[in-house]
């Protein structure tokens, strides 16, 4: 799409790139996948206008064109019934979920996160020194039989969660999305029990197929759900944009946290290029083209797989997202699978990382389709599947 110098490549190594390896491990957009020259012309056009308005602190609550569109966007697209006091800019949706945990949560408290779930909020919720329970998952999602029986232990130690915690649709890190059933359960749960549920919806529009379940938010109504969002997997992680959505009363609360107050709201300089983006269509004529694009690189990966990968592996099939989750045989640690990996210059993963109990992900890794040219996602599996032979043989 871009014909910039700039690639992929051994010169260009973001966050955690070996030069020259092959990083199935990166849940970024990969370049040519980033609309840098419609951003450069929303740029160029800013500047060409009230230039200072760019470069002062901004509203606490955020971008107020950039609130509108979000909102106008969602009652259109979701027939949400949304105003802009139920939505919040945010500097990414990692700066919501730090957020969420600092005011909604004091050192030794309980949430229910899953097992697995996405490592970097396990990361999150380490630092704030919280009572992680985890609860299994399957092809449908969280388990629910499971998330009672947690709760029911919880309720005699007296110490329920304050929050649930789930990406729900293509998770991070399996690409399993929860079904209707299963987040109708669960919000008569949080009802029952008194916990709030917090959805990292980061991958809900780069979807394969027509239909998701609808968002923890709207199937309660907007009560006691809390939903993140972010232009990171759609337009660009460097940017360092999202939002929240949440009753007015949440809103309001996080709005006035001594956070935004003394910062003068997320990164305003983006929030008004991005406005301006969006706001022009481009940003949704984008998604329909990436969703094409990100298809095809999954369908690459599972070609792959079927060709390279020997019997004893096992992967799901995500209808969206980013992310493939292999399973290895019972003989394979991790460990020392990423080892031999890496040292064959291709770079996954671990399971154990996405895991409150490291241990379950011992058999475990994520594969991203997302950032690596085809080329490479083929030659990457070729190689893990040979290691896994080799360490078969008897
Ligand atoms: C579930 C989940 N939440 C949040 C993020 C990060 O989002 P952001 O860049 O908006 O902080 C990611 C990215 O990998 C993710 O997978």
């Amino acid at each position: 799409m871009n014909d910039q110098s700039d690639s992929n490549s051994a010169q260009s190594t973001p966050q955690g790139v070996v030069a020259g390896s092959i990083p199935l491990f990166a849940g970024h957009p990969s370049h040519d996948l980033i609309p840098i020259q419609d951003f450069q012309r929303t740029v160029e056009s800013a500047f060409s206008q009230n230039v200072w308005r760019l470069f002062d602190y901004g509203d606490e609550q955020g971008n107020p064109d950039l609130i509108q569109f979000l909102v106008e966007r969602f009652n259109q697209r979701e027939h949400l019934n949304i105003t802009s006091d139920n939505l919040m800019i945010l500097a990414g949706s990692t700066g919501g979920v730090t957020m969420i945990t600092n005011l909604l949560t004091q050192a030794g408290d309980t949430i229910l996160v899953d097992s697995p779930s996405y490592r970097d909020a396990l990361h999150i919720f380490r630092d704030h020194h919280i009572d992680m329970r985890a609860i299994p998952i399957d092809e449908g999602g969280v388990i629910v039989a499971e998330m009672v029986k947690t709760l029911e232990t919880l309720k005699a130690e007296n110490r329920l969660p304050k929050f649930y915690y789930v990406v729900p649709t293509f998770q991070n890190p399996t690409g399993i999305t929860l079904s209707q059933a299963r987040r109708e359960a669960i919000i008569e749960l949080s009802q029952q029990y008194g916990f709030v549920i917090v959805e990292d919806d980061v991958y809900s529009e780069i979807r394969f197929v027509d239909e998701i379940p609808p968002s923890f938010f709207g199937l309660a109504g907007g009560k006691n759900a809390l939903r993140l969002g972010t232009f990171s997997k759609t337009l660009s992680p460097g940017l360092r944009m999202g939002w929240l959505l949440g009753d007015t009363e949440q809103i309001q609360r996080f709005v006035t946290s001594g956070k935004l107050r003394m910062g003068g709201g997320a990164n305003p300089f983006t929030a008004k290029i991005v406005a301006d983006y969006c706001k022009s269509g481009a940003w949704d004529t984008h998604i329909e083209w990436l969703r094409g694009q990100y298809q095809t690189r999954r369908d690459v990966a599972l070609t792959a797989l079927k060709q390279h990968m020997p019997d004893s592996v096992t992967w799901t099939y995500p209808q969206g997202g980013y992310f493939i989750w292999v399973t290895l045989p019972e003989h394979i640690h991790v460990a020392d699978f990423e080892k031999i990996a890496n040292q064959n210059d291709v770079y996954f993963a671990s399971g154990m990382g996405f895991y409150v109990n490291p241990d379950d992900g011992k058999h475990n890794l994520r594969l991203s389709f997302s950032f690596v040219p085809h080329d490479d996602m083929k030659r990457g599996i070729v190689v893990l599947g040979q290691l896994v032979k080799e360490l078969s043989v008897e």
